[in-house]
């Protein structure tokens, strides 16, 4: 145990195992790079855990450790993967067919990737109309299905001798629903298991199985998941961290960098139009609009958050704000997202700007999966459970307490998830006042 005026936490000895819900373009281009890194053939580019540091005490002080050597993070080589997908390609076939990394890379690694082979899943089409895989469990209910998910993921652990484990939903995009009735306690839920009921979605039993056995669960979709009140009361209950929903790549990402700049400089907005092209699987799952609803949701409450029309109603009281994903299989998951942004300076005049972001989705996403594994870990060690809202960071619609609306500006997020780490550690807070070198 570390101690002294931090928390105390527990060191990160033996192997870690990462549990894949979903084994796709996301999970396989992970997969990759992390074996890419520990055997020394990339670097881990776009991962604060890997390569960002955290300045400690005043600016004189000159202490800026790698956040790795900070906090005591589980080592990359000692990561085990494991995971389920209701198609039986393994992660070399899976990573070949999402068509993210390049052949060559894809030879150097397909000796470990071809080791790494999903389990069958827990699925129903009706829930992501446009997929249809065989490697899918049966039970005789929804209870049944999770009693098999638990079974995988102890012969997991006991097969690969692993001391923690935590659980990272890489799954597709799953049809739009509210939390209901099923979803307001654990008894409810675990009745409605029983029963098979229909809003129970398969992400929830993934969710379900984990946090009842201790083990972190992330959200990486904009499913509901675990962000209903059945959830977060098991999470209390057996002490497990949880956190969601959808990663923040892309267009949000860049939303989220673009928006706190003009609402810092009081520059008004009248509308943003963000348009996606995307030809991978995901493209094609959110070409079904019940799964679209759901990412919309995801995306569309980034704006309102950041901006507070309420606050500010000469500015942002008006905005028009659209977003649409359309399916272009051409693109692969190079997508392309454009933003049209309409603003208004002094005297109202306006203007516009426009991005065009051509980035690389499973590139931008593969190193959060590794930076949520690796810090859900951590909270799990240092004894924090519930909602990790320190871990916005990573997501598009951050899951916050009920009532509590969610931080979406990337550098208050970043600057709350560095003083989690000073607080746990002991070290003092970071406020940027700063009087003190002038005095
Ligand atoms: N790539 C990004 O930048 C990004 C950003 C935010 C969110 N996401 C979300 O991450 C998820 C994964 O994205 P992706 O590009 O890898 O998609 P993908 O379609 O390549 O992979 C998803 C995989 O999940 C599998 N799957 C679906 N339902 C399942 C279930 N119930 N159990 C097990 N496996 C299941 C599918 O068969 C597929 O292989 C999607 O929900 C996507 O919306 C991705």
């Amino acid at each position: 145990m570390t101690t002294g005026k931090g928390r105390p936490i527990a060191p990160a000895q033996g192997k870690l195992g990462i549990l894949l819900p979903g084994m796709g373009a996301v999970a396989t281009t992970f997969v990759a790079g992390v074996e890419a890194i520990r055997t020394g053939y990339s670097k881990p580019i776009g991962s604060l855990t890997q390569m960002g540091t955290i300045r400690l005490g005043k600016r004189t002080e000159n202490r800026s450790p790698l956040i790795k050597d900070f906090v005591p993070l589980a080592d990359l080589k000692d990561v085990v993967f494991g995971g389920w997908d209701i198609y039986t390609d393994s992660a070399y076939e899976a990573a070949r067919k999402a068509g993210v990394l390049d052949d060559k890379d894809l030879a150097a690694l397909k000796p470990f990737l071809e080791t790494v082979k999903p389990w069958p899943a827990v699925f129903d089409s009706q829930y992501v109309k446009k997929l249809h895989g065989e490697n899918v469990k049966k039970g005789k209910n929804k209870r049944d299905l999770a009693d098999q998910v638990t079974a995988d993921i102890e012969k997991f652990k006991k097969d690969n001798n692993l001391s923690r484990l935590v659980m990272v939903w890489c799954g597709s995009t799953e049809v739009y629903r509210e939390a209901g009735d099923v979803h307001s306690s654990v008894a409810k839920f675990e009745k409605g298991l029983e029963e098979s009921h229909p809003d129970i979605l398969p992400s929830m039993i993934y969710a379900y199985c984990a946090i009842k056995a201790g083990i972190p669960y992330c959200n990486g979709a904009p499913n509901l998941s675990c962000d209903f009140p059945a959830m977060i009361e098991l999470a209390k209950k057996t002490g497990t961290p949880i956190m969601g929903k959808d990663f923040k790549t892309g267009q949000t990402f860049m939303k989220t960098l673009l928006a706190p700049g003009f609402k810092a400089r009081l520059l008004g907005m009248n509308g943003w139009y963000s348009t996606n092209i995307l030809g991978n699987r995901d493209g094609e799952v959110l070409d079904d609009p019940e799964s679209f609803k759901t990412k919309e949701v995801s995306k569309l409450g980034v704006l309102e958050h950041i901006l507070q029309p309420q606050l500010y109603p000469d500015l942002y009281g008006k905005i028009h704000h659209v977003v649409r994903i359309n399916y272009y299989p051409p693109r692969g998951d190079n997508k392309e997202g454009w933003d049209n942004i309409d603003i208004f300076g002094w005297m109202g005049y306006p203007m516009q700007i426009k991005v065009d972001f051509l980035c690389r989705d499973s590139i931008l996403a593969a190193p959060l999966v590794l930076d949520l594994a690796l810090f859900s870990d951590l909270a799990s060690r240092a004894g924090m459970s519930g909602i990790q809202e320190w871990l916005s960071f990573y997501f598009k619609s951050p899951q916050t307490a009920p009532g509590l609306y969610p931080e979406h500006d990337l550098f208050i997020q970043l600057m709350k998830l560095k003083n989690t780490l000073r607080h746990l550690k002991g070290e003092d807070l970071i406020t940027h006042l700063g009087l003190e070198y002038y005095d």
